[in-house]
């Protein structure tokens, strides 16, 4: 039937060399997950391996952001990047909205938190037509006592949110702050919401959202390997490095490197 195979020797080299930064796509949705998703070059510049970034001057930034509004819908550790990007990077008129599962009645002081859903639904085609709209989004820290179900829920209404607005809007950009391993200080918080939990919400955002477009900001391995106390809110050097590829994944076509 077939004339089949010739036996070959598969030679392969194993060298410690790092992959080469100019073999890196530019970073884009659905990239593959690397085995590293990068290393600290020392203790404050953060090496992504997932696709080409760079270390963004406030002149570049801005560039970036120019013809953009960019809104951050999420919890506190995406209020820390708002931060960042106003305090370090200097740019002005950044929308950011605390977003967090509603439980009962919820502290008055977040009384205007609804769903990430309800929130892009109230961005129109008269809103981005005066810039393109930059979304933010994060589902984490708060979702830790959510059941499977519950939780995938909650991803579902944004993910048709997310295709609804990008059928609007085409030129929005859309991005997911994944989540990172947390203070793992007691043997409760292991019970209710351990790491494995955020690892987990990880793969299912990444599922869910798969495929549409939304670009996955990973920062899982930048974390865990930054020298720090690893904490549910990294300190600012941390959070620095993550906006460094948060805007790599936002202006791809400006990275140089
Ligand atoms: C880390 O490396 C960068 C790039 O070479 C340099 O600008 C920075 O000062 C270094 N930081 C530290 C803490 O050594
Ligand atoms: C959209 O436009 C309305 C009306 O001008 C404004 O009130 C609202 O804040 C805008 N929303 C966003 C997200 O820009
Ligand atoms: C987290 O904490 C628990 C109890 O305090 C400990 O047994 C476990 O080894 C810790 N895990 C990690 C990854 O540090």
């Amino acid at each position: 039937m077939s004339s089949c195979c010739h036996l070959s020797l598969i030679h392969i080299l194993i060298s410690d060399a790092l992959l080469p930064q100019e073999k890196l796509k530019p970073c884009a949705a659905d990239l593959r997950i690397p085995l590293s998703d990068g290393y600290w070059y020392n203790k404050s510049v953060f090496v992504p391996l997932v696709c080409k970034s760079q270390q963004w001057t406030i002149d570049q930034a801005a560039r970036c952001l120019a013809d953009k509004q960019i809104i951050l819908y999420g919890d506190s550790t995406l209020m820390q990047i708002g931060m960042v990007l106003k305090n370090t990077f200097k740019i002005k008129h950044i929308i950011s909205t605390f977003v967090f599962p509603m439980v009962a009645n919820a502290v008055m002081r977040f009384k205007k938190g609804v769903l990430e859903s309800d929130r892009l639904d109230r961005i129109s085609q008269v809103n981005c037509s005066i810039a393109n709209h930059v979304i933010v989004l994060n589902f984490a820290y708060h979702f830790g006592a959510f059941t499977n179900r519950a939780y995938l829920e909650r991803l579902y209404h944004a993910k048709l949110a997310v295709q609804n607005l990008l059928s609007r809007c085409p030129k929005s950009i859309v991005l997911i702050k994944l989540s990172h391993p947390r203070d793992n200080e007691s043997i409760e918080q292991s019970v209710h919401s351990s790491n494995w939990v955020f690892y987990d919400m990880n793969r299912m955002i990444r599922r869910v959202f798969g495929g549409i477009g939304v670009r996955f900001w990973d920062i899982w391995d930048l974390v865990i390997s930054s020298f720090e106390n690893i904490n549910v809110h990294m300190n600012t050097r941390v959070i620095v490095q993550e906006v460094h590829l948060m805007l790599s994944y936002i202006c791809p076509e400006l990275v140089m490197t």
